[in-house]
């Protein structure tokens, strides 16, 4: 008999999840909408340790666990995993949520309408190493942190008392992309959007390469959310494109941005019983901004 209760096919109950960049924005939201549902652990991952225990003191069931990491350095992943695997045998899912935005640049909406050498003046000032930093943190510290969590993700599925056993829940890397790895116009930079287009690709690569071990994996592309990483370029940035989360209409057709409850309700679909036929996934989360842009979905 199917069980169609809403309550128990978005159930995280007794689920054990690690998601980085969980001290702000997006990871924040995710990680109390999981303590708020009964998760049973939720570690949270980042550099800042103050703000990943702000985070833990608020959660309502007490779930949220601060383990302090930076991703971009294996030996701090390594460390992370370890100090996770003295607490929980298994995880059910990992999500890579943390990121970093880079050099921005503002070239003009209408193509054409700045003279070369404004454009060449504007990229070439940008800092090469910044730019490297986005790649490393978005794409390859991403591929490695994967890896750190691979065995407690496989665990997930064979675990006598993972919740994912019982409820037909394979495990899963979920990370964060953007609609910026789906649309073409360099806004907030070419960097950025490319390493978003590349680690929606790899989380493509390892749905398919970690299939055969019951490891699923899908990517969220989130539209504009104001957080720390978008909070100054959009609001003070002097772009006027979003005012207290209000967007015109020739940006988004929902004339807002993104909400906690949009993020979370999304991630608490794609991670419970709900969601869990969901396999090699991008779901985006724009309010429609990429159906009225040159984009490649
Ligand atoms: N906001 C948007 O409009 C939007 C749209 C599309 C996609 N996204 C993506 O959503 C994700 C979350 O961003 P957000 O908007 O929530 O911004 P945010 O509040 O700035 O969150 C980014 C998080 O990443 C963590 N982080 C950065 N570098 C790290 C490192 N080396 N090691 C560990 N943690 C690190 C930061 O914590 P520490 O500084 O403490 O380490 C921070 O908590 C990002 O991947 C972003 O690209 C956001």
């Amino acid at each position: 008999m199917a069980n169609f209760s809403s309550t128990d096919l978005f159930s995280v109950k007794g689920m054990v999840f690690v998601i980085t960049g969980g001290g702000s924005g997006l990871g924040e939201w995710m990680a109390q909408a999981f303590d708020a549902n009964g998760a049973s652990k939720v570690f949270i991952l980042g550099r800042r340790k103050e703000s990943l225990e702000r985070v833990a003191a608020s959660a309502i069931n007490k779930s949220i666990i601060p383990i302090q990491c930076d991703i971009t350095s294996k030996t701090s992943l390594a460390s992370a995993a370890a100090e996770i695997g003295s607490q929980t045998p298994f995880i059910n899912t990992l999500i890579a949520n943390a990121g970093l935005i880079g050099p921005i640049t503002a070239l003009p909406s209408v193509a054409g309408t700045e003279s070369l050498d404004e454009i060449y003046t504007q990229l070439w000032a940008t800092s090469q190493p910044d730019s490297v930093a986005v790649l490393d943190t978005n794409v390859a510290s991403v591929y490695y942190l994967f890896l750190a969590f691979l065995r407690p993700l496989a665990a997930g599925n064979t675990h006598a008392d993972s919740r994912g056993t019982q409820h037909h829940i394979q495990s899963q890397f979920l990370t964060i992309g953007s609609m910026g790895g789906l649309v073409r116009h360099a806004d907030p930079g070419h960097i950025y959007l490319s390493s978003k287009a590349a680690v929606m690709h790899l989380t493509k690569c390892l749905s398919t390469d970690f299939a055969p071990y019951g490891i699923r994996a899908n990517s969220i592309a989130p539209g504009l959310f104001i957080t720390e990483m978008t909070g100054s370029f959009f609001v003070d940035g002097g772009k006027g494109m979003a005012t207290k989360g209000a967007l015109p209409k020739e940006v988004n057709p929902a004339m807002r941005s993104g909400s906690p409850e949009d993020i979370a309700g999304t991630a608490l679909w794609l991670v419970s019983r709900a969601g869990a036929y969901v396999n090699g996934c991008i779901v985006l989360l724009d309010g429609g901004a990429t159906s009225i842009t040159p984009a490649t979905y």
